[in-house]
């Protein structure tokens, strides 16, 4: 190793001691939570999807969009603990949430709460049978999709 790397890592792990002493979270922990947080929107996302491709057939079925719903909204109460402080764009992994999700706890968690309520109300929809409730509710929760990713998830 040559001298000026061995000086970058030093301060490498200086600054990992840094951040653990005064309590931030870890390198590790950052990334773990990240991957976290896009595994459980992949599922969410994967299940919503399912739900309107169900919708496009002449007799959706029930049962298929009651289970997809149940993770939709089992996903969406994950939500408020996918976002540890330290886990933004400053942590150097990839992640597409903005730093605004900590700037602004409280609206941050209102968007989440709005998508547990819209999710829960698709559920019980679905799980009653009944077609139309489901049709009208499912863009209700595809608003509250967009309007989270609106201000707090970064454009590709
Ligand atoms: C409270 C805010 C919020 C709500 C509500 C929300 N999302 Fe997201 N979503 C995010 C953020 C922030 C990211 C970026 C996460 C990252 O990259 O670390 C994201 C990422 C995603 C991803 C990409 C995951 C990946 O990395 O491959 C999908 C798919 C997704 N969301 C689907 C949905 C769907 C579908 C809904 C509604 C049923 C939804 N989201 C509701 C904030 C939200």
């Amino acid at each position: 190793m040559s001298r000026r790397h061995a000086k970058t890592s030093r301060a490498a792990i200086a600054l990992v001691l840094a951040l653990t002493a005064t309590g931030a979270l870890a390198a590790s922990a950052a990334e773990t939570a990240i991957a976290t947080r896009q595994a459980g929107y992949k599922k969410m996302g994967a299940a919503f999807k399912a739900i309107n491709e169900e919708l496009k057939k002449s007799s959706p079925d029930m049962k298929l969009i009651a289970a997809n719903s149940a993770i939709v909204n089992t996903q969406s109460q994950q939500i408020p603990k996918w976002f540890p402080k330290g886990s933004g764009p400053e942590a150097g992994f990839k992640t597409k949430a903005k730093p605004a999700i900590w700037a602004e706890p409280a609206k941050f968690a209102a968007a989440g709460t709005k998508l547990q309520t819209e999710a829960a109300k698709l559920q019980a929809f679905a799980s009653a049978g009944n077609l139309d409730g489901v049709k009208t509710q499912v863009r209700a929760v595809g608003g509250s999709c967009k309007s989270c990713h609106e201000p707090y998830r970064a454009e590709d």
